[in-house]
Parts: structure tokens; C-alpha cells; sequence
């Protein structure tokens, strides 16, 4: 078993891994149980045969009441944590439990948020069982759930006291949610560590193959990219918010589709978008934004059509008037708070300092539809006035 420390919101925050190692995994977790009188083990309908195990041997240490949710994004809502926080209190719960989220990130995030809620705050541990949980949202002390405007609008910071997982887990993910679910990966590498290019090149050639090698060198990318920045803006308001990117368009897809379209997926069309509207203002060149074609066709999204060619463009726009970004920066009604880079692993920094640019909304639709319109090559070039708006960036 592998160990590395996290800093999340100054807290220094032990990631246990490795394949294979449920079982010890277990035993570091009823160690930190110890001191609970309840075990509150949240997971996913999906991971039940991942999750039979380690109930188990958390019995043998500690009492453990199961809370089993299908993980839907539609279901990533207030109304879901109430239950899981009534669902804890009918339990005997008290300020010694341990909530544990074992599951994706909808099952982290709202599980965390409830971990956040209980008596203002109880201890809660990530045992992520997909590419995005383990490689990206356990790496965050942000738990937010969805409102009917709009993603992640409702929630809190909490930092869990242990992330634990067993790569193996991933293993059962189906290849397609697999190679989306990299997207965050593919998102670190535009974004922040190009530099690690060839090791997300080898790691995906050797996801069918090797998959212990591989999700191994995927985490390593993930923490690499994230650690540096954690530990300067560990609430992800200023310079971290470069992990937005992709996100102000993907969140919207994502929403809209009610979780047809899954965050990963999302998050690469996302990330097209963002560079068509980057290179429509002149700020990234064309082999960046080559490099972005040929970064996300390795993940190999379903055809747009099937996705966000299909989807309502009026539900995009009022989705994107209500981006969680929204406040960091001024921003006029018919803008829209973007991640944009100049370069890969370069961004543009616009007001206050930030890692972000108010867009407007015509532009990201303009851009969505250069994606969406798909002829290989097609870029967005026009975009003079916005340019012109954008002149102070
Ligand atoms: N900072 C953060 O908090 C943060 C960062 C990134 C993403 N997120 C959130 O995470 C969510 C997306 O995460 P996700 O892709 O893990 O989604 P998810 O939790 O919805 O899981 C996706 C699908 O995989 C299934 N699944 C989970 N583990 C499995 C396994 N081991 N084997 C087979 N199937 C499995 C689930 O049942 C679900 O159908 C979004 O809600 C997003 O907003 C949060």
C-alpha cells in the first residue's frame, strides 16, 4: 500500500492506495473509527460488490449503517443529503461519526456535504471508485450539490480526515465512463502540467493491458497537477480556479443533459469550447488548439450528435447565465466567467489577478456550435467586438 499526504485547506491529509489492497485499506480506516460510534457508509448501488467487503471488516471494528444511493446526477441534491442526514441522526448518529463516501463524485459530494452539515461538521473519509473521484474530486475540499437553476450552486467546504482507495475498484467502470472520466486528467495536462503529456499518452495506452500501471501513473498526474496549487488557494478562489476549465460550458452540457451527458464527457466538450472561444480571440494559437483536438479525440467522445448537438441551446444559455463562477469578477448579463488559456499550461489572467475572462454567452454558443458543427478543422475566427471588449485582458 502506497501512502502520500494532501494538503487540503491546511490540513495535511493522508491518501492511502495501491491495487489490491482493500484489506488494509480496512484496517487504517477502523484504526480512525476507533474513537466513532457510528460508521455512516455511503455508497453507491453501482459498487456494492467493492463495498461488501469493506462493511465487513469495518464490523468487526466499529457499527456501520449502510445508506445505498443511486448515483444520478439528477440526484446530487439538497433533498438527498436531508436523507442522508436524517437517515444518520435515526441511526444513533452522534459528533464521533465517520460518514464514508464510497462511490463517484456525486456520491462525494453529497456525502461530504452531509459529512459537512451533521453537527456542523463530522469526520469523513473518500473511498472513490471512479477516475474522476480518485484522480480529481477526493483532491478538493469542495462538497456542493445541484439546485434546479443550475450545478454545484449549494454547498460547503469540508477536508476529510483520510482518502483511501483501491485502484481495483476502478476496474469495474465501464471502458466508455473510463476514458471520459480521464477527461479531468486530459484537462490537468492542457491546463496546468503539459509537461506531462507522454505519461497520460502511456497511461491510456496501457489502460486495457495493464490497468494497475496505468490508473497508478493517472494518479500521480492528478496529484502532481493539483498538489502545488492546493496548497496556495486551497478553497480553488484564485489561482486553482484553473481547474475550472472546461467546466463553464461542460457543467452547463452536463446539467441540461440531466446527467445524459456524464461530468467527464461534459468537461471535454467543455474544454473544445473553451479553446475555440480562446483562439477566436486571439489568444491560443492553432497548435494549441490542435493540441486540444488531438489531447480530447484520445478519449474518444461519443459523436457530438449524440450529445450536445441534441440539446436544448435556450436551457444552455440560462444554465450558463447562472455559472457558480459568477461574482468572482465583474461580469455583464450576457457574459459568462471562462477558464481560457493562451498556451497549454498557460492562462489568461484577467481582472483581479484571476484565471478568468468574462466571455459572452454569444461567443461560447458560437463556439459550442464550431465544436458541435464538427467538420474536422472548423474553427471559430470571427469574434472581432468581443476581442475588442476583452482588450484590458
Ligand atoms: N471538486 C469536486 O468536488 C468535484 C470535482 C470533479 C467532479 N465532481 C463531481 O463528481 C461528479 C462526477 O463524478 P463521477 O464521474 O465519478 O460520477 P458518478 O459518481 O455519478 O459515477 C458515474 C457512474 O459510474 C458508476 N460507478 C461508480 N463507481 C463505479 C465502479 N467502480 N464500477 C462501475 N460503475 C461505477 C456510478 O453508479 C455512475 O453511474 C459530478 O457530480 C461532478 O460535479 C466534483
Amino acid at each position: 500500500m502506497l501512502r502520500q499526504e494532501v494538503s487540503l485547506d491546511g490540513k495535511d491529509v493522508p491518501y492511502l492506495y495501491g491495487v489490491d489492497v482493500t484489506e488494509e485499506l480496512v484496517g487504517a480506516l477502523a484504526d480512525l473509527a476507533a474513537t466513532a460510534d457510528l460508521v455512516l457508509l455511503v455508497t453507491d448501488r453501482e459498487v456494492a460488490v467493492h463495498a461488501e467487503p469493506v462493511a465487513r471488516g469495518l464490523a468487526e471494528a466499529v457499527r456501520v449503517a449502510l445508506f445505498t444511493v443511486d448515483a444520478a446526477e439528477q440526484r446530487k441534491t439538497l433533498s438527498l443529503v436531508e436523507d442522508i442526514v436524517e437517515f444518520a441522526v435515526g441511526q444513533g448518529a452522534s459528533r464521533s461519526t465517520v460518514v464514508v463516501a464510497m462511490g463517484g463524485g456525486m456520491v462525494g459530494n453529497v456525502a461530504g456535504l452531509a459529512a459537512g452539515l451533521l453537527f456542523r461538521g463530522v469526520r469523513l473519509v473518500h473511498l472513490p471508485t471512479t477516475p474522476i473521484a480518485a484522480f480529481d474530486s477526493v483532491l478538493s475540499v469542495k462538497q456542493a450539490v445541484n439546485l434546479s437553476g443550475g450545478k454545484n450552486l449549494c454547498g460547503t467546504y469540508h477536508v476529510p480526515s483520510l482518502i483511501a482507495c483501491d485502484l481495483r475498484w476502478l476496474t469495474s467502470v465501464p471502458r466508455g465512463l473510463m476514458l471520459t472520466g480521464l477527461a479531468e486528467m486530459a484537462k490537468n495536462v492542457l491546463a496546468v502540467v503539459p509537461d506531462r503529456r507522454p505519461a497520460l499518452e502511456r497511461a491510456l495506452g496501457r489502460l486495457a493491458d495493464e490497468p494497475a500501471a496505468a490508473l497508478l501513473e493517472l494518479l500521480a498526474i492528478g496529484c502532481d497537477a493539483k498538489a502545488p496549487y492546493l496548497r496556495t488557494d486551497p478553497r480553488e478562489r484564485r489561482e486553482a480556479l484553473v481547474f475550472e476549465y472546461g467546466h463553464t460550458m461542460g457543467h452547463a452540457l452536463e446539467f441540461v443533459s440531466q446527467g445524459g451527458i456524464g461530468h467527464g464527457e461534459a468537461i471535454a466538450w467543455g474544454m473544445l469550447v473553451a479553446a475555440e472561444v480562446s483562439h477566436g480571440l486571439g489568444h491560443l494559437g492553432h497548435d494549441d488548439l490542435a493540441l486540444h483536438r488531438q489531447v480530447v479525440g484520445r478519449l474518444r467522445l461519443p459523436p457530438a450528435a449524440a450529445g450536445p448537438g441534441g440539446l436544448d441551446r435556450e436551457r444552455i444559455r440560462a444554465v450558463l447565465a447562472r455559472d457558480n463562477k459568477r461574482g468572482y469578477l465583474p461580469c455583464a448579463p450576457d457574459e459568462v466567467p471562462m477558464v481560457l488559456l493562451e498556451s497549454a499550461g498557460r492562462v489568461v489572467t484577467g481582472d483581479r489577478g484571476l484565471p478568468l475572462v468574462p466571455v459572452p454567452v454569444d461567443l461560447a454558443m458560437s463556439a459550442l456550435e464550431a465544436v458541435v458543427g464538427a467538420a474536422p478543422g472548423a474553427t471559430l475566427v470571427e469574434a472581432g467586438p468581443a476581442r475588442e471588449r476583452l482588450g484590458a485582458v
